[in-house]
């Protein structure tokens, strides 16, 4: 080992948290640590239960866009302090800015209480029990240079050709499945990654490292295990997500629904669109935009549902962008709209209340085309009101939706 550690020695726990993957397996389109399960991200979860199996300090590595979010959130936790900084393009980068967040390079460290053991711990292993991390915590203690939680393989293992051919059975007796907190002699792993301050004589083997204690082996440091916790697992697809959700006995947040009504004035002479579809020889609506009802009244349902306002509120009668707008178009950006509100559309039907046009030989062409809008199912269905009221006497036409929402980022 190179020169002597400053601010490393008998003292206290750091964790650095990698929380600045995006998390495209996933596919929510929030960063993974952002995700919520019980009304808390992973990454509160995941520091709660570091400080609270006695780590003193942690600094969490997040996206560059999320440190005001992450800075929030994680100063309401208690146990310990916290410190927020930009993570890197990858896992190791993120890891590299968490330690040199606390290590600067060629400088002191803003908080100079020395260090014994340093954790890195994936935001994405947010259940880890306390006992894991407070095991690896005393391994390190009692003097391994390197601890990592293993799991048992309990499934046979093969390797399989490129083509999808079964090639050998692998004996799994002596196979371990790796988690995190991974748990560090603080030189050790600023060495490993090539902080100059620690710098190894001699560089280490160059090998594809996907966490922290292949890099301290690659260095040559012997890693030791402790046992590791099956609900210290990584969160990585939607099923990992499910089962994170059983385990901690959170239900998801409730779906919602919203309902529309849209009426407007027959008007002669105007196109006919009606349910995203153009009906020839029939007088149009009036209106600001195309005039469709249809459109008009699943607009509103989707925005209630999202809690959202209305379709004067989000596209103002005064502004130009929307006139002559056709329905499909208003029905694409509120689509946008619930989407990026954390929204998922289930379905949404709608009922036209008028005398013309005639929507029954043409239901399933609008079902098919308001369906492929919205990336969601659409039902259509007609009424006459028997010659009653507006819509009877043809002086207008109405449509009622209702629209269902199902949270995709809430816990
Ligand atoms: N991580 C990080 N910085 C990166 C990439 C990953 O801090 N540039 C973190 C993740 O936030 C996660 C951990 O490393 O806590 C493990 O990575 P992984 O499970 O692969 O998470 P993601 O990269 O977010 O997911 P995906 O690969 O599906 O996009
Ligand atoms: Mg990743």
């Amino acid at each position: 080992m190179g020169t002597a550690p400053l601010h490393v020695g008998p003292g206290r726990v750091l964790a650095v948290v990698p929380a600045a993957g995006s998390g495209d397996r996933l596919g929510l389109g929030v960063p993974k640590a952002f995700v919520e399960i019980g009304g808390d991200s992973l990454l509160v979860h995941a520091v709660r239960r570091l400080l609270a199996a006695g780590v003193d300090h942690v600094v969490a590595a997040v996206p560059s866009a999320d440190l005001d979010t992450a800075r929030l959130a994680l100063g309401a936790v208690t146990g310990g302090s916290v410190e927020v900084v930009v993570g890197g393009a990858d896992r190791v980068a993120s890891v590299l800015a968490g330690l040199l967040a606390h290590w600067p390079i060629g400088g002191t460290p803003a908080d100079p209480v020395p260090t014994d053991v340093v954790l890195v711990h994936d935001a994405a292993r947010a259940f880890q029990p306390e006992v894991v991390i407070r095991a690896v915590i005393a391994a390190v203690r009692s003097g391994a240079p390197a601890v990592i939680p293993v799991l048992p393989v309990v499934d046979t293992i093969r390797t399989v050709s490129p083509d999808g051919a079964c090639e050998q059975v692998v004996d799994r007796a002596n196979l371990r499945i790796v988690q995190t907190p991974q748990g560090f002699r603080p030189d050790i792993l600023l060495a490993a990654h090539g902080h100059p301050g620690y710098a190894v004589a001699g560089p280490g083997p160059l090998v594809a490292v996907t966490d922290d204690a292949a890099l301290v082996e690659a260095s040559g440091v012997r890693v030791h295990t402790v046992p590791g916790d099956r609900d210290g697992l990584k969160i990585t697809t939607p099923a990992d997500l499910q089962e994170a959700r059983r385990m901690t006995g959170s239900t998801p947040a409730a779906p919602r629904v919203g309902t529309g009504t849209d009426v407007h004035p027959v008007e002669a002479g105007r196109d006919c669109h009606v349910a995203g579809l153009f009906f020839p020889d029939v007088d149009g609506c009036s209106g600001h935009s195309d005039g469709d009802v249809a459109a008009h009244a699943m607009c509103d349902a989707l925005l209630s549902a999202a809690g959202l306002g209305d379709l004067g509120t989000v596209f103002g009668t005064s502004d130009p962008r929307w006139a002559g707008a056709s329905g499909a178009e208003l029905l694409t950006e509120v689509r946008r709209r619930v989407e990026a509100a954390g929204y998922r559309i289930g379905n949404v039907a709608v009922q036209v209340l008028a005398n013309t046009p005639r929507l029954s030989p043409r239901r399933v062409e609008a079902e098919a085309v308001l369906t492929a809008v919205l990336g969601a199912p659409v039902s259509v269905a007609g009424t006459t009101t028997d010659g009653l009221g507006l819509t009877g006497r043809g002086e207008g036409r109405a449509a009622t939706a209702t629209a269902l929402l199902m949270p995709v980022t809430a816990g």
